[in-house]
């Protein structure tokens, strides 16, 4: 359903030439659920904006749908469907004209629009809200009626560029049902940037990681988890002038990885974290060595993160403003 081979993008500004995109290798199939992660400015929205043809891709090849982005552009249009991280709703249109019109660029007859514009409506929750202005919707009202518009003409591949930005837990996990929906009863496929690891785990059969424009590692989310090795034990101690003995003591467990220090709090990485625990208390106790807290973590998402790429996913969604893409010239 996409297969795309090198594909780059070099931005232009007047401080210097940006790599936001350093060739991309990827595949999807039909009837896949696939979530493209990274941190802020990883290239997640560059790359999307390139294979929805908004922007021309500086180097590198790609078939999208079935049609070759570079000489067939109208084609990969027709048969997809795009939400934007940004958003598309103009504020004066009401928000059931704006879905109807949408359609009927796409070619649907304006009844078969309104009834499957009221379809979505009644999915997305959007109920009552159809004669209003997009303008005076909330930001998640407004957010699932950008994903109506991208949903429109039941395209055979959705981009969704951080849907669930900014809705309710309800409403995230009313679109997770709906996305797996598109799949199960149309055969759609979704390829979907979201910065919930929780998301990615729960709705994606497949997670490629891209970090600095490059992808650095891809796999169901199991394989991901897989590759971090042991659970993490983390450790407050008591005494903070105790932390360093604390650590030394940890780092003796049988295949302990070393310890991370950060003011009181200790953290190892070992294989069976559950069969050690106990062990590791006794010999703390034993060298009378006091802990506030004891957890331990299975590996989640979020480690994988952190292997792979240095950063917290966490610690991007403090800044998101670092990446608004505003301009860029359209295929
Ligand atoms: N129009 C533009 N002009 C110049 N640089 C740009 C432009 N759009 C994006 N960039 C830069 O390209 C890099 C990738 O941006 P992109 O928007 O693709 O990141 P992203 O992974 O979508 O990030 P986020 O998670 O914040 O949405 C960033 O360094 C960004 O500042
Ligand atoms: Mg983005």
């Amino acid at each position: 359903m996409i297969h795309a081979r090198g594909l780059a993008r070099t931005y232009t500004t007047r401080r210097g030439d940006v790599d936001a995109v350093r060739g991309v290798d990827l595949d999807v199939e039909a009837g896949e659920i696939v979530g493209f992660l990274g941190p802020n400015g990883a290239g997640k929205t560059t790359t999307l904006r390139m294979l929805t043809t908004l922007l021309r891709p500086t180097r590198g090849e790609a078939t999208v749908a079935g049609a070759d982005l570079r000489r067939d552009p109208a084609t990969v249009r027709r048969r997809i469907g795009y939400v934007a991280q940004s958003g598309s709703t103009a504020s004066e249109a009401r928000a059931g004209e704006e879905v109807v019109d949408h359609a009927l660029l796409y070619g649907l007859e304006r009844s078969v629009a309104v009834t499957r514009g009221q379809e979505l409506f009644g999915q997305l929750e959007l109920d009552g809200l159809w004669d209003r202005k997009a303008g005076s919707l909330s930001g998640g009202q407004r957010r699932r009626l950008d994903i109506a518009l991208g949903l429109i003409h039941t395209p055979r591949l959705v981009f969704l560029d951080e849907p669930t930005t900014g809705l309710d837990p309800q409403a995230r996990a009313n679109l997770w049902t709906h996305v797996r929906g598109l799949r199960d009863t149309r055969g759609s496929t979704v390829f979907l940037t979201t910065h919930y690891l929780d998301e990615a785990d729960a709705l994606c059969d497949r997670i490629l990681v891209i970090d600095a424009g490059q992808i650095v590692a891809q796999g169901s989310p199991e394989e991901l988890k897989q590759r971090v090795s042991g659970d993490a034990i983390v450790l407050t101690a008591t005494q903070p002038s105790d932390v360093a003995r604390i650590a030394a003591v940890a780092a003796r467990l049988p295949g302990s990885s070393e310890a991370v220090v950060d003011g009181s709090v200790v953290e190892v990485r070992v294989p069976q974290g559950r069969t050690q625990l106990a062990g590791l208390l006794r010999a703390l106790d034993a060298d009378g060595l006091e802990v506030d807290g004891v957890e331990l973590r299975r590996p989640t998402l979020d480690d994988v993160f952190l292997t792979l790429t240095g950063r917290s996913l966490r610690d991007g969604e403090q800044s998101r403003d670092s990446a608004d893409t505003t301009d860029g010239e359209a295929a």
